[in-house]
């Protein structure tokens, strides 16, 4: 059983892409949707979040963990790496090497949350890839809320001109693909893509899921337990319930529970 977990709805990306890749795989979904978001955390906050959602996904008998959160990515890893004697798999090396590989002319933009782009993270990880790439930065905050209050259809105004502000840096650089280093926005790709036309967008959710699997076939881990999905959430279930079946394009009803994450 894979263990994911986000501050909310954004690492439904990669349960989307973990249900296409890994179909008989039981995945848990812990969505911290009590304490969203994360991207404005401190550091100290960060870490104290992400040891909890680990702890409560060890409650159950998971083998991997995939922090599908780019700001726990950026900032936890090693932290959550250094107490797991499980693999934890995040979202920042996947997506680099994917953006790596399908930049022509090597100007690659990437959005996330405040924390993210402030901790450089995802530079980083492409200049050690592609020293010669050109990386373009670019915070997006407020898509984080648009997304958990459902302005995500492809026709949204508020969320376009929102998109359209943001990301007219990114534009003007005429870079060519562009990483959506925030998994929540991978949610709102088609008003991102409507904006941000010929470019190829990078889904970091998705990336990190291909990344897992690899790993886990290689490593001889893949179980085969079902295919089974349960969902935790931190605060009421029927907001979340609703908008995950928004995206995910199939009933989840019933299959939500919520917890105190404090417990943990
Ligand atoms: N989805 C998360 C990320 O990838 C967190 C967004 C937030 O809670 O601010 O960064």
């Amino acid at each position: 059983m894979i263990g994911v977990f986000d501050s909310g709805l954004g690492g439904l990306t990669a349960v989307r892409a973990l249900e296409k890749i890994m179909p008989n795989e039981n995945i848990i979904y812990f969505g911290d949707t009590g304490r969203v978001p994360y991207g404005t955390r401190s550091e100290s906050t960060l870490l104290k979040y992400a040891r909890q959602d680990l702890a409560f996904l060890r409650t159950h008998d998971i083998n991997a963990v995939l922090v599908a959160c780019g700001t726990v990515s950026s900032i936890a890893i090693d932290d959550l790496r250094s107490i797991s004697d499980i693999p934890v798999v995040g979202v920042v090396e996947p997506s680099a090497e994917a953006a790596v590989k399908a930049t022509k002319n090597r100007i690659i933009g990437v959005i996330g949350t405040g924390v993210t782009v402030a901790s450089g993270s995802f530079n980083k990880a492409i200049k050690k890839i592609a020293p010669d790439a050109k990386v373009i930065t670019t915070a997006c905050p407020l898509f984080v809320p648009l997304v958990e209050n459902g302005f995500i259809e492809k026709d949204n105004e508020i969320t376009r001109l929102t998109a359209e502000k943001y990301l007219a840096d990114i534009k003007a650089s005429g870079a060519d693909t562009l990483i959506l280093g925030c998994t929540h926005f991978p949610i709102i790709s088609d008003i991102i893509a409507s904006v941000m036309p010929g470019v190829t967008l990078i889904n970091s959710g998705e990336e990190a899921a291909k990344s897992i699997y690899t790993m886990m076939k290689n490593e001889n881990m893949l179980l085969g337990d079902g295919g089974d999905l349960s969902y935790f959430v931190s605060d009421e279930i029927s907001g979340f319930e609703k908008i995950a079946e928004m995206f995910l394009g199939h009933s989840i009803n019933g299959q939500v529970r919520k917890i105190n994450i404090e417990e943990y």
